[in-house]
């Protein structure tokens, strides 16, 4: 791809580097988004079944889900735009991958310095002790799943349709965004509010926004850069662009 020469002397100057992903990032290793093919599960939206809820009603069902979604991130492997995330962590000053995904493979990769907003699908959480513990099992044992400690329900440690988001985790985010000099924007269709807040945060106090998506998003209008294609092939692309400036 031929990127604009004002972003490569931009990224070139960047000391303080946000990243915030999304599902897309993860397509290319097998593991389907949740509002494009293969994001349905049976009949079922995500947003059907990542609710307080959907729990409430049929905690067997919502943690089915999770056992298959489990299974597939067992087997994904990081792909090149997750490992060019790792080797950014160590190039730039300061770096922090904001993620809305629970599948791991930012850490898999390599990345240290990770925010996992919505939680991560290797956890779980009692319902009633509220104990998080790791649970690695594929396929689970036994569903529901029980807390090791009080034998009660445990849920996914996952954010909810409807949930609220982990202060500490958005005030760190918050804190970095606000004094980046660059966000990358990865493979988020933008229909949650939270990575459209921060972008407008980051753009707010002075940071070049770039989004990698192969297609539009709600992002893409608010955006300072859109640079269209997969995440695996741009971002290796990106980055060499950098280094061989140096
Ligand atoms: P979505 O499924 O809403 O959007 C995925 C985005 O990735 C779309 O904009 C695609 O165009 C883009 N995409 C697809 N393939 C790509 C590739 N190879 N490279 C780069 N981008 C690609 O996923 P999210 O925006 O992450 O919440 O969804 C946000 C939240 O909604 C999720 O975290 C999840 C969901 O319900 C919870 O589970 C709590």
């Amino acid at each position: 791809m031929q990127f604009p020469e004002n972003l490569i002397q931009i990224l070139n100057a960047a000391k303080r580097v946000a990243v915030i992903t999304g599902a897309g990032i993860s397509q290319e290793s097998g593991v389907p988004t949740f509002r494009g093919e293969g994001g349905l599960w049976k009949q079922f939206r995500a947003e059907e079944l990542a609710t307080p809820e959907a729990f409430q009603r049929n905690p067997v069902l919502v943690w089915e889900w999770y056992d298959y979604r489990r299974g597939i991130c067992q087997k994904a492997e990081p792909n090149p735009g997750h490992l060019v995330l790792a080797e950014m962590e160590n190039y730039f000053e300061e770096f922090l991958l904001i993620t809305q995904n629970v599948d791991g493979l930012h850490g898999r990769a390599g990345n240290r310095k990770i925010l996992e907003i919505h939680g991560n699908i290797w956890k779980a959480r009692c319902t009633v002790c509220r104990k998080i513990y790791e649970n690695f099992e594929v396929p689970l044992i036994k569903i529901p799943v029980r807390c090791p400690d009080c034998d009660s329900i445990a849920r996914p440690h996952i954010v909810w349709f409807g949930e609220n988001y982990d202060t500490e985790i958005l005030w760190e985010a918050n804190e970095f965004l606000s004094k980046s000099d660059i966000v990358l924007i990865i493979g988020t269709s933008g229909m949650v509010q939270i990575p459209v807040q921060l972008t407008e945060i980051a753009k707010r106090n002075g940071a070049t926004t770039i989004e990698i998506n192969p297609e539009k998003s709600h992002l893409t209008n608010i955006v300072s850069f859109h640079l269209e294609g997969k995440s695996g092939i741009i971002l290796p692309e990106l980055f060499s662009m950098i280094r061989n400036r140096k």
